[in-house]
C-alpha cells in the first residue's frame, strides 16, 4: 500500500462537497467544528453551515469562564438560520444562577429554529433541578427530546406533535398527573424512557381516574421505566413491543393490567420474589419471546418471608407457545427460583435459550444478614438435569455480572 502524504489528504477532504463536509463536520462537538474554521480560508464559514449544535461536557466554575462560554454560544446560535439538532451538557458551580437564564434564551432561541432534536442536562450545585424552559413543551418541530436533571412545573398545556422520542431521567414533576399531561400533549409519542423521576406531591391518582384516564399511546412501542416510583396506569402502556418496568412500585394488587397484546420483550425489575405476580402479568402477554427478570430488589435485600413458587393452574400461552428467551438475572438459587426456573424448562416448549447470571457486587453487601453465598454448581447440577420441554433449548449460567439496566 502506498502511503498518502497529510497534505493530499487534507486535499481530498477539501475537495468534498461542501454539504458534505458540514455533514462530517455536524457530528463533532460545536468547539472541535469551530475549530475547522482555521484549516482553510474555504472553511472559515463553513462550521456556520452546520446545523448540529453541541456543547456537552462543559463545565463551568467561575464567571469568566461562564461568561465567555455564554458568549460563543450566542454567536454560534445567531449565526445560523435554522438549527436543527442542539445539546447542551453543563455543569455550573455557584455560577449556576447567573448562568441558567441564558440556558432559558438559548432554548428559547432554538425551539424557533426548526430544531428536530433537544438533549439538554444542566447541572447545578444550588440543590434542585432548574426548571425545564417551558417553551420547549409547545416546540412543533421536535421529534427527540431528551433531559436530564430538571423539574418540569409552571406549564398549563403541552403540544408536541412531532415528538417520537422522549427520555427523561433524575427529573421531578409536581404530581403524578403532571406527567400524564406531559404525555398527552406527545399523540405519535414511539419511545419513552423515564428513569429515576421523582414527584413532589405524595397523591396517587385514584383508581377511578386510572380507569377512566383517557391517556392513549397507541403509537408507542418501546416504553423503559426505571425507578420511577408512582402508580401510572398500565393501560396507556398496552401497545407497546418492549416494556422495562419495575411493576410493584407501579402497580397496586386492584388495578387492572391490561392485555399486552404486541408485547415481545419485557424486563420485569425488582419483583421480590413476588411469583403469584409474575404468573398474573405473564398471563398478559400472550406474544412474548423474550423475558428478562431480576427478582431482587434495589435494596439489595432478600426478603425474610419468600413465597414460594407454585406451578399455577394453566400454563400461560406465552410460555407455552412463543417463549424463545429467558434470562435470569441477580439469581441468588433460592427455592422459589429454582421452582421457578424449572417450571419454564418443563414448559416453554419452544425455549431455545435460558440464561441465570448471578448477584450483581451489592447483593454480596447484605447488613446485617447472612453473607451470601450462591452455589453454582448446586444451580447448574439442578437444572441441566432437569427435563426441558424444548429439545433446543440452551441454559448457560454465568457468575458474572449483567448490566441490566442498559437499554435492551
Ligand atoms: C454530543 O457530543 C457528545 C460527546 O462528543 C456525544 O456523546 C453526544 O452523542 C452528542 N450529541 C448529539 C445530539 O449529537
Amino acid at each position: 500500500m502506498s502511503s498518502i502524504a497529510d497534505n493530499d489528504d487534507d486535499d481530498r477532504i477539501s475537495n468534498l462537497p461542501e454539504t458534505l463536509i458540514c455533514h462530517i463536520l455536524s457530528f463533532l462537538p460545536t468547539k472541535q467544528a469551530v475549530a475547522t474554521s482555521v484549516l482553510a480560508k474555504r472553511w472559515i464559514h463553513l462550521w456556520c453551515s452546520v446545523l448540529a449544535i453541541n456543547f456537552s461536557n462543559t463545565e463551568l466554575y467561575h464567571q469568566e469562564a461562564c461568561f465567555r462560554f455564554s458568549e460563543s454560544v450566542y454567536s454560534v446560535l445567531l449565526s445560523r438560520n435554522s438549527i436543527k439538532s442542539f445539546c447542551l451538557g453543563i455543569t455550573y458551580g455557584e455560577e449556576g444562577i447567573i448562568g441558567f437564564p441564558h440556558v432559558v434564551k438559548w432554548v428559547n432561541h432554538v425551539v424557533q429554529s426548526g430544531v428536530e432534536t433537544i438533549d439538554l442536562l444542566v447541572d447545578t450545585m444550588f440543590g434542585g433541578g432548574p426548571k425545564l424552559p417551558i417553551s420547549i413543551l409547545s416546540c412543533k418541530t421536535l421529534v427527540v427530546l431528551k433531559f436530564q436533571r430538571f423539574s418540569v412545573k409552571g406549564f398549563t398545556s403541552i403540544r408536541l406533535p412531532c415528538l417520537k422520542i422522549l427520555h427523561l431521567s433524575e427529573s421531578g414533576f409536581f404530581n403524578i398527573q403532571d406527567f400524564m399531561l406531559l404525555l398527552t400533549g406527545c399523540p405519535i409519542l414511539e419511545e419513552l424512557q423515564a428513569h429515576h423521576i421523582g414527584f413532589r406531591s405524595e397523591d396517587s391518582i385514584t383508581y377511578q381516574e386510572r380507569n377512566s384516564s383517557s391517556l392513549s399511546l397507541s403509537k408507542l412501542t418501546r416504553a423503559n421505566m426505571v425507578c420511577f416510583y408512582c402508580d401510572f396506569p398500565l393501560k396507556a402502556l398496552c401497545n407497546v413491543e418492549f416494556l422495562c418496568i419495575q411493576i410493584d412500585e407501579m402497580y397496586r394488587p386492584h388495578d387492572e393490567i391490561p392485555i399486552f397484546h404486541n408485547l415481545a420483550h419485557l424486563k420485569l425489575l425488582s419483583l421480590n420474589y413476588n411469583w403469584k405476580l409474575l404468573v398474573h402479568v405473564l398471563c398478559h402477554c400472550p406474544k412474548l419471546q423474550k423475558l428478562d427478570l431480576s427478582e431482587a430488589t434495589e435494596d439489595c435485600m432478600i426478603p425474610d418471608v419468600q413465597e414460594n413458587w407454585v406451578d399455577p393452574e394453566f400454563v400461560p400461552h406465552c410460555i407455552s407457545l412463543n417463549l424463545r428467551t429467558c434470562t435470569l438475572l441477580r439469581f441468588k438459587g433460592l427455592h422459589g427460583e429454582l421452582l421457578m426456573a424449572k417450571y419454564i424448562l418443563k414448559n416453554a416448549r419452544v425455549l431455545q435459550t435460558m440464561t441465570i447470571t448471578g448477584p450483581s457486587p451489592c447483593d454480596y453487601l447484605l447488613p446485617p444478614g447472612p453473607m451470601l453465598h450462591v452455589d453454582f454448581q448446586y444451580i447448574e447440577r439442578e437444572l441441566s438435569s432437569f427435563p426441558r420441554a424444548s429439545a433446543t433449548c440452551q441454559l448457560s449460567i454465568e457468575n458474572v455480572n449483567y448490566e441490566f439496566l442498559e437499554n435492551s
